[in-house]
């Protein structure tokens, strides 16, 4: 494992730390820093981080400019000599950044994709395992769109088990059905607001943990050939309606990377939000034109 940064020292002492905790955890991984790109030569999957992250109050569209140039010298080192490499983006705005880079790269879409939805998801379940009082192992939860504040979590499949999560939340408030939908409301905005959250209480960075734990388990998706249908930001043709543009839905991963784009009916609601979200990725996308 390569960990690259133009920084020097930051990245061979990040591996240093990480490689002495090895006897502790029980891998023999060969990590090495590096901050020259011809060492990532060969990588298989390549997970890019690089930019600014947000401070408090900034949204993450405000780093548009600064990332841009970031993400085209990253794109281009992945481009010479990780070419036939999966890429998974995290770089914010990420709709934006991962349809630059696979521009950049000019690598097919099944091997260029975002890492947004399996983190929303992942905030969305948590705070729906939270509200219930529920084991978070249990709860199944979909976000889907792009990864803003407009970004569209899916009440409707939401559910414990296959238990819905709507029937749980009016039972737990006796029927109530306005409190219960007063309940999920704050869980979604809680949800679309979720980094900025982190950011606010961090104040010089943004999460680091959780969105690489969700980039990880798309690397292992990949590397395992799991077959995983986990929300990803992918470029469509046509599916949901979209052309051309990167949007958060469910796909399959595996050894071939998006495998499959897995298309299902919005309800109106559904879709009204899906499209305000596309709308928000067009605009944004449209503006580094
Ligand atoms: C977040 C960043 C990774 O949502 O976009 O925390």
């Amino acid at each position: 494992m390569v960990l690259f940064d133009i920084v020097e020292g930051l990245p061979q002492g990040k591996t240093l730390d990480i490689a002495e905790a090895s006897p502790v955890d029980n891998f023999d991984a060969t990590l090495t820093g590096a901050n020259d790109y011809a060492d990532i030569k060969g990588a298989d999957i390549v997970i890019v981080t690089a930019g600014l992250p947000r401070k408090p109050g900034m949204s993450r569209d405000d780093l548009i400019a600064t990332n841009a140039k970031i993400m085209q010298s990253v794109s281009e080192g992945i481009k010479q000599y990780a070419p036939n490499s999966f890429v998974i983006v995290i770089s914010n705005p990420l709709d934006a950044m991962v349809t630059l880079c696979q521009k950049i790269t000019e690598f097919p879409s099944s091997r260029v994709m975002g890492m947004a939805g399996v983190l929303d998801s992942a905030r969305f379940a948590a705070f729906i395992a939270w509200e219930l009082g529920v084991s978070v192992k249990d709860v199944n939860a979909m976000v889907l769109g792009g990864h803003g504040d407009t970004m569209v979590p899916i009440i409707r499949y939401a559910n414990v088990n296959g238990v819905p999560v709507m029937e749980l939340i009016e039972r737990k408030y006796n029927g109530d059905k306005a409190k219960a939908k007063e309940v999920m409301a704050a869980l979604v905005k809680r949800t679309q607001g979720a980094g900025g959250e982190v950011v606010g209480l961090l104040k010089t960075g943004s999460a680091f943990y959780s969105p690489a734990s969700s980039a990880i388990a798309m690397a292992e998706a990949i590397l395992r050939d799991q077959k995983r249908l986990l929300p990803v930001c992918a470029l469509l043709n046509g599916e949901f309606g979209v052309k051309g543009y990167y949007v958060g839905v469910p796909c399959v991963l595996g050894a071939n990377g998006i495998e499959k784009i897995v298309e299902f009916s919005l309800d109106a609601e559904e879709q009204a939000m899906f499209d305000n979200s596309v709308a928000a990725v067009k605009e944004l996308v449209d503006s580094m034109k």
